[in-house]
């Protein structure tokens, strides 16, 4: 099979494989003339009845910043915020400098797909004496048994996802958010994560996380009907106090490290038993490709489930959840060695849904009781935002809110 893309760069040229957009990955040609008009020249919307970032496609890096609104900073203040931020953000993903005092980091490379996601912790609607305003859905989350989280790297007022397939592109667009914030807030939090790059692998693929699994391909998709329902607050007939969240979503983000000594040294018969699914191509044990159905009902000669009863894909699933679904959409960290030698290293889980008690919460109470990638796994922090619809043209992010 032909790799013409950055996996084989060097043999047979250096056009980026993939064009991002609303509808996934599209493979391109392998021709160097076109490496601009592929990786570097695709651009996200920045308004539009959602945020970009969610429904994008996964970007080869990403930051997650969080930051708490400095003391004495109100309302206005997060008003004046808000406008810089939109500002800069339409600006960036067009592929245009920041503005004045632009740092350059960026210059030379098309938008890269880059996104900028905005989002509203629960302490934000104090601070902002719109608590009025707040919604239910951001209730905090309950605690679970298997919880370790350093409430320092944790929650906070506002949370910004920055997501592209350039490096340099993703650090420029970091700069001038925490920029922007000058006096009015200050970072409570920063993460950094990355995917693999498009055109990495001969042809579009579901990603891989560091524990080498297949992971993503049970998301729900765009393209099927009840898609919007689970992902996005309706738009239809959005009145009273939460009527701002229409077309937005509840972002839960994670940082959940993988023991990955543990993992790595577990045989890989047992860690497809974990997940039940196999390692090569993330098709169920029950046979079939990636994509076909898991038969949670089959049983060995022995009369033992071939997908265990405690596999994280079985527990998981919408169909023993009540229909809880979510669509993930994470990055891979790592932070280096830590002092006693292992990795720093995981998933900045970041999850969507139109409701966190009808997607995340459901789930995760289920997997904390019993699922088998617990003992190689710890979520280190949390944190719950409502991330408003995308804004319309004129709009800033959050204005229905905020006016
Ligand atoms: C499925 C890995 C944490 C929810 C999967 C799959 C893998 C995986 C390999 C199967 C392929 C797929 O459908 O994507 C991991 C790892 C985790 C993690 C390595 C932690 C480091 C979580 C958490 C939640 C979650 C915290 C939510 C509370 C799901 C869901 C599915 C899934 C909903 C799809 C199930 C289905 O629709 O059949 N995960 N997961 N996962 N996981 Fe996780």
């Amino acid at each position: 099979r032909l790799l013409g893309t950055v996996g084989a760069a060097g043999a047979t040229g250096i056009a980026l494989g993939a064009v991002s957009g609303a509808a996934g990955y599209v493979a391109a040609a392998g021709d160097p003339a076109t490496a601009l008009a592929t990786v570097g020249s695709a651009s996200e919307a920045f308004h539009g009845e959602h945020q970009a970032g969610i429904t994008t496609p996964l970007q080869s890096r990403g930051h997650l910043i969080a930051f708490d609104l400095a003391p004495g900073a109100g309302r206005k203040e997060a008003v004046a915020l808000m406008r810089r931020w939109s500002a800069t953000a339409a600006r960036l993903m067009a592929g245009e400098p920041a503005g004045d005092g632009d740092t350059g980091v960026a210059l030379d490379a098309g938008p890269s797909s880059l996104t900028l996601t905005f989002g509203f912790g629960r302490t934000f609607f104090d601070r902002t004496k719109l608590t009025a305003r707040r919604p239910v859905a951001l209730d905090p989350l309950p605690a679970f048994s298997s919880d370790q989280l350093d409430p320092r790297r944790s929650d906070g007022d506002l949370w910004v996802q920055i997501g592209a397939d350039d490096a340099l592109v993703a650090f420029h667009a970091l700069r001038a958010v925490q920029k922007d914030a000058g006096e009015a807030a200050r970072v409570r939090w920063q993460m950094n994560g990355f995917n693999r790059s498009p055109g990495a692998t001969a042809e579009p693929m579901t990603a891989r996380n560091l524990m080498g699994q297949v992971d993503g391909t049970r998301n729900p998709k765009p393209s099927e009907a009840d898609f919007d329902r689970r992902i996005f607050v309706p738009s239809a007939g959005a009145e009273g106090p939460y009527a701002w969240m229409a077309g937005g979503s509840y972002a839960v983000v994670r940082r959940i490290r993988m023991l990955l000594d543990d993992w790595e040294k577990l045989p890989l018969k047992e860690q497809e038993q974990v997940i039940g699914r196999r390692k090569s191509d993330g098709a169920p044990l029950t046979g079939g490709s990636e994509t076909t159905e898991l038969d949670l009902d089959r049983t060995s000669p022995d009369g033992t489930l071939v997908i265990p009863a405690n596999a994280h894909a079985r527990i998981s699933a919408p169909e023993q959840n009540a229909g809880a679904a979510m669509l993930r959409r994470p990055y891979s960290y790592h932070d280096g060695i830590a002092a006693d030698g292992t990795p720093d290293a995981g998933l900045l889980f970041v999850c969507w849904q139109a409701d966190p008690l009808r997607g995340f919460v459901p789930v995760q109470r289920k997997l904390d009781r019993g699922d088998a990638l617990s003992p190689f796994i710890r979520h280190e922090a949390s944190g719950l935002f409502a991330v408003p619809g995308g804004p319309g043209s004129g709009e800033y992010v959050g204005q229905r809110l905020l006016e």
